[in-house]
């Protein structure tokens, strides 16, 4: 089960994006959102990662304010053509307001946010550059076609977007090729089912799901939020809070039982759902569950050679429809609520 004596294997981001391993890392919590994280195990996890064949990295501008980028930049500048590097910009935070989020899609703004970015990863090129979130008020072709003059003028090598509804990610496309767009994707979270996987199906986009353990909740080790510090983000997620989380915990039962009938753990039952759901829609897949530990990477990567049967599927498939909570406190720039 959890042979990793092998590589993991590899797949195509769009239909002339890099080749890259079926799992990716998110690297976002090495930073800020879950906790404390102690440096050098974060740092093992890593180098773990690549010697087990994950080569999509995943960061953003606004983990840590910044701090993410540049936690990563020395393992991604000793690596650079073993991996493939993935940021964002869009999302615009206030150093002395922690709950403050903007969205900016405006051209002016995504020519400094790149700029920025490059700086703090020390690199010359982002290989697959994403939109974290969408502002409604300006036009996608506008963003888009600032985006694709990134490409041409060689800061970015691709072009991804995140959080948008299968009817945007068609209109980008005509603008620029995207490669691969990054929404939350797991057994807690399935509304990119609603319009995104038949757009990126039809147009050979790849998805890549962000949150596949659904923020830990899915691997078994959250009881209740008394665990999480105070600076941790899920404190104020519905789907940990109160009365949602008993509910939730209860819908972990068929979870446990599948992962015990494969001598697995229930995070790895969570990732091999996702891999094989992706391929019930026909789409690459490439799910970036994120952790700062280097057991914990092996557990995942190893989930990429499980098989779910269909009687498992079938016992898992009603899980969504009946989570408790939303899968963010504010829902506004999600997606879900432009479908
Ligand atoms: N585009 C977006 O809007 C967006 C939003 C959120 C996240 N992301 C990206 O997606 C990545 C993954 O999402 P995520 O980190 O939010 O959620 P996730 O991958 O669903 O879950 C991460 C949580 O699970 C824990 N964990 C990981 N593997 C585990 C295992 N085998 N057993 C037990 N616990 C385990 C981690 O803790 P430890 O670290 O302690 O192992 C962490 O608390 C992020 O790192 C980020 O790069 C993107």
């Amino acid at each position: 089960m959890s042979d990793n004596s092998k590589p993991i294997a590899k797949v195509a981001l769009g239909t002339d994006g890099p080749l890259v391993g079926v799992q990716g890392l998110g690297c976002m919590g090495m930073s800020e959102f879950y906790g404390p994280t102690d440096e050098a195990p974060a740092r093992a996890t890593l180098e773990a990662a690549l010697d087990l064949g994950v080569t999509l990295f995943d960061t953003a501008d606004i983990y840590g304010l910044g701090a993410n980028e540049e936690f990563i930049a020395p393992f991604v500048r000793a690596h650079r053509d073993e991996i493939t590097l993935a940021t964002k910009f869009g999302i615009e935070r206030k150093a002395d307001d922690p709950h403050h989020r903007g969205v900016r899609n405006d051209p002016e703004y995504i020519r400094q946010a790149v700029d920025g970015s490059l700086r703090r990863l020390g690199v010359d090129v982002i290989d697959l550059y994403y939109m974290h979130r969408r502002d409604p008020a300006v036009p996608l072709a506008e963003s888009v076609g600032a985006m694709a003059e990134l490409v041409r003028a060689g800061k970015v090598r691709h072009l991804g977007l995140s959080e948008v509804t299968g009817a945007e990610l068609r209109e980008a496309h005509a603008v620029h090729p995207v490669a691969a767009v990054q929404s939350e994707w797991s057994l807690f979270s399935r509304d990119v089912e609603i319009s995104l996987t038949g757009a990126a199906a039809d147009l050979g986009v790849a998805l890549v799901p962000y949150s596949p353990l659904g923020r830990g909740f899915l691997t078994g080790s959250f009881q209740d939020a008394s665990q999480l510090s105070a600076d941790d983000f899920r404190q104020y997620q519905p789907r940990f809070s109160g009365e949602n989380a008993k509910r939730n915990l209860d819908l972990l039962e068929p979870l446990r039982e599948i992962a015990t009938a494969h001598g697995a753990t229930p995070a790895q039952i969570a990732l091999a759902w996702v891999q094989q759901r992706a391929r019930v829609h026909g789409l690459a897949v490439v799910p970036i569950p994120g952790t700062r530990r280097a057991e914990r990477v092996r557990e995942n990567v190893a989930a990429t050679r499980i098989v779910l049967d269909e009687g498992e599927l079938g016992r898992l498939e009603p899980i969504a429809g009946q989570v408790a909570g939303d899968r963010y406190p504010d829902m506004s720039s999600t997606s879900a609520a432009r479908e």
